[in-house]
């Protein structure tokens, strides 16, 4: 975290990078307003997506970085710097030490998180949940399922939502934005999946706002008008820079 001498008075820059199965992601971000302060870069993420090969390019990333500490999604539950699952990404993530790995690397200190947590973290305090008390669900619709979980905008992290069951399959593997391509569904047989697995979790959490975030949302025109679940539902409005800003966030 630093003062950035050449962005407004009083706003502070921190670095954020979103790790994807395609695309790591990065830019620094005003962690004041949440946008960011110059255009993101994306490389693409290397196979196999092992954590020596992906740290290699957060270094890249960061070539040009400002010091400070960096924000670091993974597409795992993170405990205290350390990944303890690995869905769509290589499994020798799991029990990586990803903070040590990071510092030994780049010499940064880094803050890592699930993507699903950072992305909705900058939906609550930037975007379509910003201001909403009670219980705010953020669930990304991706090549998996991701879940951020809110009571009065305070986190309960790694909820991993998406990994519940739903008529015998992982719900993720049913309703996931990348079930919809390799099943080749139309919207409205898709929206009939989704809303199976919103109307489970409605059971569950009986949440007060529901953000619907992962790439798919900028195209909700097409299937959010054919979801018929009891918690309101919006899409997200930060699209594809939430998991960055919202790593840029937890570090800043
Ligand atoms: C992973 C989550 C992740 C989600 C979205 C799931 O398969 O288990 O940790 O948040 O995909 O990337």
């Amino acid at each position: 975290m630093r003062r950035e001498a050449s962005g407004q008075p009083g706003s502070v820059t921190t670095f954020g990078i979103d790790v994807g199965g395609s695309g790591i992601k990065g830019a620094p971000v005003d962690v004041t307003t949440g946008e960011l302060v110059r255009e993101r870069e994306r490389l693409p993420t290397p196979q196999p997506s092992t954590p020596d090969a992906v740290v290699a390019v957060v270094a890249e990333l960061l070539r040009e970085a400002e010091p400070g500490r960096v924000g670091l999604t993974l597409p795992s539950v993170v405990v205290d710097g350390t990944a303890l699952t690995a869905a769509n990404i290589d499994p020798s993530w799991v029990g990586t030490d990803v903070r040590a790995l990071v510092q030994e690397a780049t010499g940064r200190e880094a803050v890592v998180v699930n993507d699903a947590d950072a992305a909705g973290l900058a939906e609550v305090r930037f975007g379509a949940a910003r201001d909403v008390d009670g219980t705010v669900l953020v669930v990304t619709l991706g090549t998996g399922i991701g879940s951020a979980l809110f009571r009065d905008g305070a986190l309960v992290p790694n909820t991993e939502l998406g990994h519940l069951e739903l008529h015998g399959h992982e719900a993720e593997h049913r309703a996931s934005d990348a079930a919809r391509k390799r099943d080749d569904l139309s919207w409205e047989q898709w929206a009939q999946r989704l809303d199976a697995y919103l109307t489970h979790l409605d059971l569950l959490l009986r949440p007060d706002l529901v953000v619907l975030g992962g790439g798919v949302s900028k195209k909700a025109e097409h299937w959010l008008h054919l979801l018929d679940v009891r918690p309101p539902l919006v899409p997200a409005g930060l699209k594809n820079d939430a998991g960055i800003v919202g790593a840029a966030l937890l570090a800043g």
